[in-house]
């Protein structure tokens, strides 16, 4: 059976500082992060795997120790939610600058669109070309983002869209789906830094 692996970029500069989106580099552990995803894939042999990569840096930086003939390809629909005016804030800046703004979307979380920016909604209808190759697809890596790969877990584990927003994802850990005939299985590495 085929699988699909989906990790979140190890963990970045902005994640350290608990600011959202952005473009910032991989800290320390990141990079030790990106070490351990590479050895993984040196022992566990998986036949044919490709690498499906965002744009931003956190993420190229996080696929950079798997094998070249991965064939590496970066997708701007795996890119972050868009978080609009509230790129580079924090949540406890966002609360005090926009309170109407955090208010919204704790009302409702999956509709709600940063003015300038993305909703959850967004995501789901950018990543539908994504979805469809996934579908299509034999061994796939995808190095993304938390929204995004909420988005994708949603559609693989039949979840409803009210909870698309709140599944946990942590960073360093990788999950691989095996799709089977009604379901999916899933197993989560967490990997060693
Ligand atoms: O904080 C990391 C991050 O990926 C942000 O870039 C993004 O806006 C956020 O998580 C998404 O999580 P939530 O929708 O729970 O705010």
């Amino acid at each position: 059976p085929r699988s699909i692996f989906l990790t979140r970029h190890g963990e970045s500069e902005y994640n350290a500082m608990g600011r959202l989106g952005g473009d910032s580099p991989l800290t320390e552990d990141g990079r030790k992060y990106a070490v351990a995803l590479g050895e993984f894939f040196e022992e566990e042999s998986v036949q044919n795997l490709r690498v499906w990569c965002s744009q931003k840096v956190r993420a190229a930086q996080t696929a950079q120790y798997l094998r070249p003939e991965m064939h590496a390809e970066y997708w701007k629909a795996l890119d972050e939610l868009d978080a609009g005016i509230c790129e580079g804030l924090t949540y406890e800046d966002i609360q005090q600058r926009y309170p109407k703004q955090a208010d919204d979307r704790a009302a409702d979380k999956y509709h709600y669109r940063y003015p300038s920016g993305e909703s959850y909604e967004d995501v789901v209808s950018r990543l539908e070309p994504v979805i469809m190759e996934l579908e299509r697809q034999a061994n796939v890596l995808v190095v993304s983002h938390q929204a995004v790969l909420r988005c994708i877990l949603a559609y693989f584990y039949d979840r409803p869209l009210s909870e698309l927003p709140f599944i946990d994802i942590p960073l360093h850990s990788l999950v691989k789906l095996t799709p089977r005939a009604y379901h999916c299985d899933s197993t989560i590495y967490k990997l060693d830094l």
